[in-house]
């Protein structure tokens, strides 16, 4: 039921999603230009999870990044018709990621990106371990976790949407440590950034963007 109102929520922002995020000053764009000489292959077999209109694809195709096949899967139908209408990826998927991923061959993935996700996703450990497998030996998630505003290991936020409401999770550091490390995922970089201003509440939300690979 809740997947089922972030989805409606998502299908009714999907056709001005890029000016919502730019009037929330998302930092996503100033990220993927600091991290994206990390990525060493070219030709890249990529994933994008969460990929709503294909932001994401955008940001990296103007960052130069040299896809050979690139996935996209999102629960908003009405982002993944987005997305399409601009050809920004090669297949592209709804699906509700909370239930892990669809089938994918084990280490076949250089690069699996999940921004703006996790904090939709109460218990991630099926999805991690399905992108675990996936990933080459030296493939790489880049990923994005809500921070906590206040010490807790998890903030649970309520938002309302119409006369529903839906939950997001917000996770510490020592919890996004844990989580990775029990799907077999290294951290390579975890960092804190100033993520977006919440366009309802004004807030400023934090984010923990973190490259992890398999662990060895
Ligand atoms: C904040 S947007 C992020 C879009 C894009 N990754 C970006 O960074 O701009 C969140 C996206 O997550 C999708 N989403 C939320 N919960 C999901 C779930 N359980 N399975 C798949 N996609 C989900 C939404 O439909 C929406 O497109």
């Amino acid at each position: 039921m809740a997947n089922k109102i972030i989805s409606e929520a998502y299908d009714t922002i999907a056709p001005s999603y890029n000016e919502f995020v730019k009037k929330a000053q998302y930092s996503l764009p100033q990220w993927l230009h600091s991290t994206v000489q990390t990525l060493k292959v070219t030709r890249t077999q990529w994933v994008d999870l969460a990929c709503g209109n294909g932001y994401v694809s955008q940001q990296l195709r103007a960052l130069g990044v040299d896809f050979s096949y690139t996935l996209g899967i999102d629960l908003s139908s009405r982002m993944i018709e987005e997305a399409n209408r601009f050809e920004l990826y090669s297949k592209t998927i709804v699906q509700d990621l909370e239930r892990g991923l669809p089938h994918l061959d084990s280490a076949t993935v250089d690069l699996f990106t999940a921004f703006g996700l996790f904090e939709f996703i109460p218990d991630e450990y099926k999805l991690l371990t399905d992108i675990q497998n996936a990933l080459k030996d030296e493939g790489e998630l880049w990923c994005s976790f809500e921070a906590p505003l206040s010490g807790s290991e998890v903030e649970t936020v309520s938002l309302r949407y119409g006369d529903s409401s839906f939950e997001k999770f917000r996770k510490s550091q020592f919890t996004i440590q844990n989580l990775l490390k029990a799907a077999q995922l290294q951290i390579i970089s975890l960092e804190k950034w100033a993520g977006y201003v919440s366009p309802s509440s004004g807030e400023t939300v934090n984010y923990f963007y973190v490259r992890a690979k398999k662990a060895k």
